[in-house]
Formats: C-alpha cells, structure tokens, sequence
C-alpha cells in the first residue's frame, strides 16, 4: 500500500467522524467507494486538546484493510513514536511543522523506514515555516480548522495558502487539505491546487457513505 502518485483526486475519508465501535466496517464502507487512502486523525491531549487512537488500535485495523493507511500525527513528539506507527501498518506519516525539532531527519528516517512523509502546517502557520521542507515531502497537509476535532467550520483564509504551496513543490508533491472539507469546500481548495481532500464529517454523518464520498467527487470534475 502506497500513496498514489501526484497527478489524481483523491478523498481520503478520516475516521474521527466514524463509529469508534465498529471502525474496520466503517472503513471496509468506504473502501467500496472505491477510495484508496484512509485518513487516522491520531492526538495526544497535549498538541491538541483531544486524544484518539495510537498503534495498537492501527495495527488492528491493519488486518482488516487494504488501503493505505494516511496517518495525520497531531503528537508533540513525532519523532519519538513515528516508528511505532509504522510497524503497526501505517503506510504514511504526516507530522506537524510546529512541534517538529528537526523535521529533515525525520522525513528521512521515514523514507529509510519505507514510507511517504508528510509535512503539516496549522491555519495561523504560514507557509515559509514548511518553505525548505515541502519539497522533501510526498504530501503537504494543509489544515483549514485548528486540529482537535471534526466538524468544524471550513477556514477560507488558511485555504489560500494552497496556490503558494503549489507553487513551491511544483506537480509531482501531493497536496492535502483537512477541515470543513464538503462538496461546497472541495472545489475551492481544489481549484487553489489540492488533490488530496481529507472528509470525515462529511462523510461519516451521511447515511450513505457511498453517496457522500461520490457527491464530493462529483463537486469536483
Ligand atoms: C481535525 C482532523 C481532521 C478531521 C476533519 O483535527 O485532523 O482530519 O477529522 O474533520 P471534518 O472533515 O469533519 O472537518
Ligand atoms: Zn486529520
């Protein structure tokens, strides 16, 4: 399970909004929407004033899906657990900017582990904090609410940043976007230069999961 290469659309359905309790059929669902990337929102009630899963609950889930395994690390210190990540199945990692010591040794190490690397950056971080690092990454995950919890209204002003982050890692370096992503917002950050469009809300609160993953395509062509 790799990340797709650059170049296609890609909804990656993040679990926070899903049902806890029956987590391996929610994504099996969204698998048969034909995704390719799951998004794991993982926190540690320090960086952000929530907390969700950690390897154990990935390395489960690992055995019930072939998809790739996008996990966003909301974690003060990345470093220390990226690896734990990974042997419980995590095919790419996404760390925070803001809470990374030395960002360009841990980019590396994943690489050397055999995974992408993701570089993220906070609605009030602005884009020189990731300027020498993007181009390093396989993913720029650009956050449109402050990180924590779903549901939350879309920021229009941290979505700008999207047409200066293309322009620094060029086409090939995939663009992620996470909060308030719905069939209103996709074609914005899309239209700005994303590809990767992270949902859960939107996704996980719908009745039909199928539908709602197909009508924020749909939105975007
Ligand atoms: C927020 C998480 C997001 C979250 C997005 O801290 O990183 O991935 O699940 O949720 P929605 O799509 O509901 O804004
Ligand atoms: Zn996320």
């Amino acid at each position: 399970m790799r990340l797709p290469k650059a170049g296609t659309i890609e909804i990656a359905p993040s679990i926070l909004s899903a049902d806890f309790a029956r987590l391996a059929d929610e994504i099996a669902q969204v698998a048969s929407a034909g995704v390719n990337i799951v998004h794991l929102d993982v926190m540690d009630g320090h960086f952000v004033p929530n907390i969700t899963i950690g390897p154990p609950v990935v390395a489960k889930l690992r055995k019930h899906s072939n998809l790739v395994f996008d996990s966003h690390l909301m974690i003060s210190n990345p470093a220390k657990y990226a690896e734990a990540f990974i042997e419980a199945g995590a095919n790419h990692i996404t760390f925070h900017i803001e809470v990374a010591d030395e960002p360009e040794k841990l980019i590396d190490k994943l690489h050397k582990l055999d995974v992408t690397a993701g570089i993220c950056l906070n609605p009030e971080t602005p884009v020189e904090a990731v300027e020498k690092i993007a181009p390093l990454c396989d993913m720029v995950l650009v956050m449109t609410v402050h990180p924590g919890f779903g549901a939350q209204k879309f920021m229009p002003q941290a979505a700008k940043k999207i047409t200066r982050i293309r322009e620094i890692v060029g086409p090939n370096i995939r663009i992620e976007v996470d909060g308030g992503i719905d069939p209103k917002t996709a074609p914005i950050v899309v239209s700005y230069g994303a590809d990767t469009l992270v949902a859960g809300n939107a996704i996980f609160t719908k009745p039909d999961r199928i539908a709602a993953i197909n009508a924020i395509r749909q939105a975007c062509s």
